[in-house]
């Protein structure tokens, strides 16, 4: 099974002065079951930026395209439903609003708002069948309305994880924005919890962005022995930082012993998009 990783995409004023088009194509030149984009699709969450990266989106044309919700994307009470409009409209877990909950904005008061769906959250399942084998990928939505730092509520966490006790799977891949071992900026503030759910259903691959750095981790647990690796993206097409190249990654054969990981930097040079290579292992 052969994955493509993009992240951080940044329609809006963050995004680069490259030719979008080029990275299309390079994109498609892969052979890939499953693409994957964690998240950061516009820049602040605006309608014109959804629309762009949604356009873009469409452009990929792996038939699996799996995008998930960034803390740039939501900005406003609307990001919701403009990511289920114009980026990836999954079947969400929700919870009753009836419950408590310590996530800031999880539900949108509807005495004040005329926004339809007041859960502000996009946390789904997506089951994938690719060389016969169920490939579960499992989104958790960590971002808090308004807000850099990721949070998670235990709740809903609660909820997901009575969906995947209830669909056969072989392989559990977790997809989500915020690092779970991260110490950034603007870090995911309740990473334990997260990382025992990740525990608890035995999920061997995290993959997430958010930070514009590739990161490449592999943590076990001394005590429990549970282990996982988490691949953290670079952004695909952001305004970065001097040292922060632009890029996305290749799974070839994800989880076999012929595994190899491959990334693809991007440079701007005088107006000209270039790609440079590189085999990890
Ligand atoms: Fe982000």
């Amino acid at each position: 099974m052969n994955i493509l990783h993009i992240s951080d995409l940044h329609f809006g004023p963050r995004h680069w002065e490259g030719n979008d088009k080029v990275l299309l194509k390079k994109i498609n030149s892969f052979d890939t079951d499953i693409v994957i984009n964690t998240g950061d699709n516009t820049t602040d969450g605006l309608e014109d930026e959804y629309a762009k990266a949604g356009r873009f989106l469409k452009g990929i044309k792996c038939k699996n395209v799996i995008s998930i919700i960034g803390n740039h994307d939501k900005r406003n009470m609307r990001s919701h439903e403009l990511f289920r409009k114009y980026i990836y409209n999954p079947e969400i877990i929700y919870i009753p609003e009836m419950e408590k909950t310590n996530k800031q904005h999880l539900f949108l008061n509807r005495d004040i708002t005329r926004v339809k769906d007041n859960f502000t959250d996009i946390n789904f399942t997506k089951s994938i069948i690719v060389n016969n084998k169920q490939v579960l990928i499992i989104s958790i939505d960590s971002n808090e309305l308004y807000r850099d730092e990721g949070y998670v509520e235990k709740k809903v966490l609660n909820a997901v994880s009575k969906r995947i006790n209830h669909i056969e799977h072989d392989l559990p891949l977790l997809l989500i924005h915020h690092s779970l071992l991260g110490t950034d900026e603007c870090p995911l503030k309740n990473s334990s919890s997260i990382i025992d759910f990740v525990h608890e259903h035995k999920i061997e691959n995290v993959f997430c962005g958010h930070t514009h750095e590739l990161e490449l981790m592999r943590t076990t647990d001394l005590y429990n022995g549970n282990s996982f690796t988490q691949f953290m993206c670079g952004s695909l097409s952001s305004i970065n930082h001097a040292n922060d190249d632009n890029m996305f990654l290749y799974y070839k054969n994800l989880c076999s012993n012929d595994m190899h990981l491959y990334v693809i930097r991007i440079f701007l040079e005088e107006g000209k998009v270039h790609f440079k290579e590189e085999m990890v292992f």
